[in-house]
C-alpha cells in the first residue's frame, strides 16, 4: 500500500501568515503540520508515499521533508500545479501509484488516533475505497456520508444545502486504483473543482463497496488561525513534557514543559505548561510563558506575557504586554510602545513584521 499527501492549495484562510510560505509547513506544537500526516503514514506501516504539491511553497516542502529518509519513509515528489480540486491532486498520482492500494490524507489535517484503524478496516474487506468520518456541527461545510448500520456507505454529497446525516468525510481516504479511470470521467463541481466526493459516489453507483470508519478522537483541519491554536493546544496537551535544555535556578518552570536541549528558561522566568520551547529559544528573566504556548526556534522572549499562542519561530519579543490567543509568524519584532501599557492582544502577525504595542 502507498500513501499521497496531499499538499496542494493556497493557504488563503491563514494570510498572512501563509504569504510567504505553505501552509502545511504551519508548526503545531513545534512541528510543522504535514509531519503528522507523515508519522500517521509510517505508524500505518506505509512507507512509500507520494506527496502532491501545489504551485505555492514547492520548494518549501521539499526542503522539509527532503527524500524522507530522515522521518524513515520514502518521498516522491508529485506536482499538481493549480489547485483544481481533491480527486485532480489524487489524479496527478496515478503513475506513482501505479496497481497498487493507496491511502491519501491532507496536509493541513491533524488527528490524534492517526489513521491505522482505516487502513486496517479497508484492508481487512473486499473494498474499492474507504473513508474516514467523524461528527460535525456544520455538516454544510464538508463532504457528508449517509452510511448504513454495517459502516457501509450509502451516498456521499459534498458540501450539502440538505446534509443527510452529520457524518462528514475528514480527508483520510483509502483506494484501490479503480479510483483513476473515474477521477478522468469527472467534471467540474459548482465550485468549479474535480471532487473526490464526487468520484466515490460514482464508485457507489457502479456498484462497488466503499468502507467507512467513524474516527472518535479528535481531527482538526488546520486551515484557519483559531484552528491552528486549537491544534495546538490539543497535541500539546498529549504530551508528557520532557526537559533537555537548562532551566537556570530562580526559574520557575511548572506542569508538562518540552524544553529543547539548545533552549534556555533564565532565572527570573515563569513558564506554566502545557508549553513547548524550541532549539535555541532564551526565556529572559521577566518574561510569563503560559499554558498552550509553543514559541519556536531561535527566538528571545524578553518580559512579555504569552498564553495560548503560536511563536512560529526566529522571533523577538520585547513588549511587556500580554499576547494572548495569537499565531505570531516567523521573523517578527515585537516590542513595548513608550508610555502604553497594553491589556491582552490578540494577534495574527504574518512574517517578518515589527510592531510596538
Ligand atoms: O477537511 C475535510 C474536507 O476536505 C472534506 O469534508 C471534503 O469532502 C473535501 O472536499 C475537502 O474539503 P475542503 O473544501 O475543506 O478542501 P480544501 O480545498 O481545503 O483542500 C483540502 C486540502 O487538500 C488542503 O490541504 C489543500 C489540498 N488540496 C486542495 C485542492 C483543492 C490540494 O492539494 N490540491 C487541490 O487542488
Amino acid at each position: 500500500m502507498k500513501g499521497v499527501l496531499l499538499s496542494g492549495g493556497t493557504g488563503s484562510r491563514l494570510r498572512p501568515i501563509t504569504h510567504t510560505g505553505p501552509k502545511q509547513l504551519v508548526p503545531v506544537a513545534n512541528k510543522p503540520v504535514l509531519q503528522y500526516a507523515i508519522e500517521d503514514f509510517k505508524e500505518a506501516g506505509i512507507t512509500e508515499i507520494g506527496v502532491v504539491l501545489g504551485n505555492k511553497g514547492r520548494e518549501e516542502v521539499q526542503q522539509f521533508l527532503g527524500d524522507g529518509s530522515e522521518f524513515g519513509v520514502d518521498i516522491t515528489y508529485i506536482v499538481q500545479g493549480n489547485p483544481l480540486g481533491l480527486a485532480h491532486a489524487i489524479g496527478c498520482a496515478r503513475d506513482f501509484v501505479g496497481d497498487d492500494d493507496f491511502v491519501t490524507v491532507l496536509g493541513d489535517n491533524i488527528l490524534k488516533q492517526g489513521i491505522h484503524e482505516l487502513v486496517d478496516s479497508y484492508r481487512e474487506g473486499e473494498y474499492s475505497a474507504g473513508i474516514a468520518l467523524q461528527e460535525v456541527d456544520n455538516p454544510h461545510q464538508f463532504g457528508i456520508a449517509d452510511v448504513d448500520d454495517r459502516g457501509t456507505v450509502q451516498h456521499l454529497v459534498e458540501k450539502p444545502d440538505d446534509p443527510p446525516s452529520n457524518l462528514a468525510l475528514i480527508g483520510i481516504y483509502a483506494f484501490s486504483p479503480v479510483i483513476f479511470d473515474i477521477i478522468e470521467e469527472l467534471t467540474p463541481s459548482w465550485r468549479g473543482e474535480l471532487e473526490i466526493t464526487d468520484a466515490l459516489q460514482i464508485l457507489l453507483d457502479r456498484g462497488h463497496s466503499v468502507d467507512s470508519h467513524v474516527v472518535t478522537g479528535w481531527w482538526k483541519d488546520t486551515g484557519k488561525p483559531e484552528d491552528i491554536l486549537e491544534a495546538n493546544r490539543l497535541v500539546l496537551e498529549q504530551h508528557s513534557g520532557s526537559v533537555s535544555g537548562t532551566i537556570e535556578s530562580g526559574a520557575e518552570v511548572q506542569g508538562r514543559v518540552d524544553l529543547h536541549e539548545t533552549a534556555t528558561i533564565r532565572d527570573g522566568a515563569v513558564v506554566r505548561g502545557p508549553v513547548s520551547i524550541a532549539a535555541g529559544t532564551v526565556i529572559e528573566s521577566g518574561t510569563y510563558i503560559g499554558p498552550y504556548s509553543s514559541i519556536g526556534a531561535d527566538s528571545t522572549i524578553e518580559g512579555a506575557h504569552i498564553e495560548n499562542s503560536v511563536i512560529v519561530g526566529e522571533s523577538k519579543i520585547t513588549t511587556t504586554g500580554k499576547i494572548v490567543d495569537s499565531l505570531i509568524g516567523r521573523g517578527t519584532n515585537i516590542e513595548s510602545a513608550d508610555g502604553i501599557l497594553p491589556e491582552g492582544r490578540r494577534l495574527v502577525v504574518g512574517e517578518n513584521s515589527k510592531l510596538k504595542l
